[in-house]
């Protein structure tokens, strides 16, 4: 029998591991019993037009503590003999946040007959927002049921219902009553019978929620009611069991539980968001027969390109073009589908999950960087990640020991590629055993630290939540009781890379702190070595003999909860869980953890970076590359990257130099290579390859400091780092599917990595105004009011990119070995004026390593250029400047000012002096060493303090 298992596991892996992901591993929708059946009753409901699911009106009331209307829907189940199955939900329905609309659908608690052998919960899981939402939501939400909400300005004093609410809520007469609420800019109408929403944002009409009457909740019944309680337009396929090949020793306890629900976007043809999908940008419609897209986080090596299929993370999390949003928390297994209909301009999405509740957020504003902005708000801001961690990650499967770590780390330094992370893989541990290291090749983890972290070097090692049976660290997992169960209620025991293994329940609080011990011990290193950072792999989980190689639906966490409620939010737990370890560890230095998870959901972006999986080294993997890191830049994940040169098989040569070219705008910049693939470390290429990727990297650590700026940007706001172009230029609608093409935030940088074979040019589209060629400051003028497209040289030295006029970028220029040894360096500004002289950029500057910022101890600043005037307009100086200044804010001064100047209007040259005004004071400077040429002034020797106002006159 082991040897059976044995043999099936080798076969998974020898079959994963040599063709490209084959389909059949995983559901098509009509292989997954809930997502048939929903579609099928969909498909019926749009021809019966019948509608089950009607608001009691008698139910409505306000709870004016919490700010939150109940009420109960009421799903009404025909029978022939009159006797009607009336079943009831529970509804809520909240504002929250000026801009946001929550409301949720739950299911009266369910008494299950039978029940004694159940180990898991009979109720409906409805705790997804508890990991979903940030921690200020949580407390409040702690506190009285539900986050913050401005409802409405109401009088709490009067006693009947109907005047108690009538300042803000009016029901009409009519059969189909309506409930007209309004907060601010945000109104809607509850329509009673059948049951809908429409939601306004300014008076227009945005999102109309069941305007199709898919709404679906397969109450609880035993599979005696079973039949006596389906609708005319349901299916029973598969309510109580599961016929697809893997997955077919589902227990299904408790039967069919599916939610579902539709949405019209209106006024909007454009839908974005839900990742991880390998799929363009705009998302793809999927009606006629196509598959629905798929949120179910499993491990797909060498993932299909151009499908909807699952993928290692998801985001429940879906905006329109017309700038509204719906965030549906449920982790559990989701479809989508989506139907652009362009005659009536709107966009109808159907979601579907297996269980859960329905639980949504919808969000509405003027732009999509608001909507984007409230939904990292309500999620949690991305981390500001350690400064080094934006720089160069090298890693492979594997660096084999010490030896080979630091050969590869002199190696780097003697080809002058800079770099900052070198990465673990799998096989430092002894026999996979995490927590440990592989003896003889890994002797001495603390002298391999000590001497990375001479030139600011830091290393990530592996740690994946499957464990090894059998060594101390799954036998405390088994003794403390936190492995995930099996239905039965026995620790699970599956298949993963060390063979049979258990898997830590970070689900279980217990769980967490047990797993933070493992840290602990493992991480016990001397205070100064804080360069040890962590991987969490395979924790969708992945499990090779388990079902779509993953875990069981019935599996049981702590708490009595179902593998099948929580699926999508375990690899969450598992990086919070590590992310929390690490930064314990860390407290002492104050050092900011960095932390890369290969699952992830909404709240991810809290904690860690992540990237795109197991790509292959072809042409089609750094295409899709490009719109994949997009989606999730939209959806409030921007540190994400994907496996330069291509995780499988060995790349050409001109595909390193192209992938390395994109791969530098990726937020998260790693090159990585599957263990069979030839070693290619950058300086092991031949000319002119080599150049070509040292100064690709060089370049990105040029730009650290405005990547830097952007981070701090998205950790404020959650603005996109790679920022598709409808984002800037939401006027033009040819821009809403283009995917190839993106800026870098606001910046002004614009970029289109050549992405096809043997190109020496490509082609661009440009927005009016002025663009400037980023190295020869070479300018051209789009200006029409229409976008052009225009061919741009691109041989393979050359990445096509270009500055948008109107913007100030900050450089440090100098080639240093790390990014820590460039905090001396003083800052270079590249002015691209627009065609009216004027040109603006934000500078973020802090420590680059600690939570120092989060004490204030930060200095932001803006560049202005108008009217020949450059101006430094400081907006935040820490109150401790004096004393942080050298230690950890460095050089702070600009040192050279390059300014683009062949597109303005006016003249501008260089003149022997330059004027300096500060504190009512002017003084000058010689610009003996500055020269000009017909495109740039490029002022040398400057010495201007950022922490400082000042004014410069040309
Ligand atoms: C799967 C990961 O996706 C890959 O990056 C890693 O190299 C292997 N696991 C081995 O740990």
């Amino acid at each position: 029998m082991v040897l059976l298992k044995w043999f099936v596991c080798q076969l998974v892996l020898f079959t994963a591991f040599s063709h490209a992901f084959t389909d059949y591993l995983l559901k098509k929708c009509a292989q997954s019993g809930f997502c048939h059946r929903n579609r099928i009753y969909a498909e019926n409901i749009a021809r019966s037009h019948h509608s089950y699911y009607k608001l009691d009106a008698e139910s409505i009331a306000h709870d004016p503590l919490q700010n939150v209307l109940h009420a109960t829907i009421i799903k009404t189940i025909p029978r022939l003999d009159g006797d009607d199955i009336a079943v009831e939900f529970p509804f809520s329905l909240s504002f929250l946040q000026d801009h946001s609309v929550r409301f949720t659908i739950d299911e009266k608690e369910r008494t299950v007959t039978n029940s004694s052998g159940l180990l898991i919960s009979p109720q409906r899981y409805n705790k997804t927002w508890q990991h979903a939402f940030d921690k200020k939501f949580q407390d409040e939400v702690n506190k009285t049921n539900f986050p913050e909400l401005h409802f409405l300005k109401q009088e709490h004093t009067v006693n009947s219902f109907w005047s108690k609410i009538s300042s803000f809520l009016s029901l009409s007469n009519s059969t189909n009553n309506k409930v007209h609420l309004r907060n601010g800019d945000v109104s809607l109408e509850i329509l009673t019978e059948p049951f809908q929403l429409k939601i306004y944002w300014r008076n227009a009409l945005k999102l109309i929620v069941n305007e199709q009457n898919f709404l679906n909740i397969e109450h609880h019944r035993t599979k005696e009611e079973n039949f006596a309680h389906v609708l005319p337009e349901e299916t029973t396929f598969n309510m109580f069991k599961d016929d697809f090949l893997y997955s077919k020793h589902d227990s299904l306890p408790l039967g069919p539980e599916s939610v579902a629900l539709d949405f019209s976007f209106i006024g909007s043809t454009n839908v974005y968001g839900i990742p991880e999908h390998a799929t363009s940008l705009r998302l793809m419609d999927t009606s006629g027969g196509r598959e629905p897209y798929r949120l179910f986080n499993v491990d797909v090596f060498e993932y299909n390109i151009g499908t909807t299929q699952p993928m290692y993370g998801s985001i429940p999390f879906m905006f329109s073009s017309s700038s509204t949003s719906i965030f549906w928390v449920n982790a559990a297994d989701t479809w989508v589908d989506i139907k652009y209909d362009t005659k009536q301009n709107k966009t109808v999405t159907h979601w579907i999950s297996e269980n859960g509740v329905v639980d949504v957020v919808v969000s509405l504003g003027q732009d999509i960087p608001t909507i984007i902005d409230k939904f990292t708000d309500l999620t949690g801001r991305p981390f500001l990640p350690p400064m080094a961690s934006i720089g160069y990650h090298q890693c492979r499967w594997n660096y084999n020991d010490e030896t080979d770590v630091l050969s590869v780390d002199s190696q780097m330094d003697v080809h002058r590629i800079p770099y900052d992370f070198i990465w673990l893989d799998l096989e430092y541990t002894n026999d996979k055993k995490y927590f440990t290291w592989k003896p003889n090749s890994f002797p001495n983890p603390k002298r391999l630290l000590s001497k990375l972290k001479k030139l600011g070097r830091n290393l990530v090692v592996l740690i994946d939540p499957h464990l090894k049976k059998n060594y101390e660290i799954s036998d405390r997992v088994i003794n403390e009781n936190v492995a995930v169960k099996d239905h039965n209620g026995n620790n699970y025991i599956g298949h993963c890379w060390p063979g049979n293994s258990i898997w830590i329940d970070t689900m279980s609080k217990y769980g967490q702190e047990i797993w933070k011990s493992f840290f602990e011990k493992f991480m016990d290193l001397p205070a100064n070595l804080t360069n040890l950072f962590i991987w969490n792999d395979m924790n969708e989980p992945s499990i090779f003999d388990g079902p779509e190689t993953t875990a069981p639906k019935d599996l049981i966490h702590d708490n009595y909860i179902e593998e099948r409620s929580v699926h999508n939010i375990y690899g969450l737990s598992v990086h919070e869980a590590t992310y929390d370890a690490i930064k314990s560890i860390y407290s002492q230095s104050d050092k900011r953890p960095f932390l890369l998870t290969r699952a992830f959901f909404a709240g991810s972006q809290r904690t860690a970076a992540t990237w795109t999986g197991d790509n292959v080294a072809n042409w089609d993997y750094l295409r899709i590359s490009i719109p994949m890191v997009l989606s999730n830049n939209i959806a409030g994940m921007p540190f994400i990257g994907a496996d330069i040169a291509g995780f499988a098989e060995d790349p050409s040569p001109e595909l390193i130099a192209r992938w390395y070219q994109a791969g530098l705008w990726y937020p998260f910049f790693r090159a990585h290579a599957h263990i069979d693939t030839k070693r290619r470390e950058p300086y092991l290429f031949n000319e002119p390859l080599k150049s070509i990727v040292r100064d690709t990297i060089q370049l990105r650590y040029f730009l650290l400091p405005t990547l830097y700026t952007m981070f701090h940007k998205s950790g404020a706001t959650g603005f996109p780092i790679m920022n598709p172009m409808f984002i800037e230029h939401p006027e033009f609608s040819e821009l809403y599917d283009i995917d190839n093409q993106f800026y870098w935030s606001n910046s002004g940088l614009l970029v289109k990595p050549v992405t096809e074979p043997d190109q020496s040019e490509t082609e661009m589209v440009f927005p009016p105004g002025i663009f400037y060629e980023f190295a020869s400051l070479v300018s051209f003028t789009n200006d029409g009011t229409d976008l052009i497209k225009k061919n741009v040289s691109a041989p393979l030295d050359k990445i096509p990119l270009f500055i948008e006029g109107g913007h100030i970028i900050t450089l440090r220029d100098k080639y240093r070995r790390s990014s820590m040894l460039m905090k001396n360096d003083p800052y270079t500004i590249v002015i691209a004026p627009d065609t009216e002289g004027r040109a603006i950029g934000d500078l973020y500057v802090d420590d680059g390593e600690t939570f120092g910022y989060q004490r204030g101890e930060y200095v932001e600043t803006q560049f202005v250029l108008e009217n020949n005037i450059l101006k430094n307009v400081p907006s935040h100086i820490p109150e401790n400047l004096i004393d942080i200044h050298y230690d950890t804010l460095r050089n702070t001064n600009i040192e050279k000012i390059i300014i683009a100047k062949n597109g303005l209007k006016h003249n501008m040259t260089l003149t022997d002096r330059i004027t300096v005004k500060q504190n009512g004071k002017e003084s000058s400077f010689s610009t003996r060493f500055s020269h000009e040429n017909d495109n740039k002034i490029t002022i040398l020797n400057a010495s201007l303090d950022i922490t400082e106002n000042w004014e410069l006159v040309f």
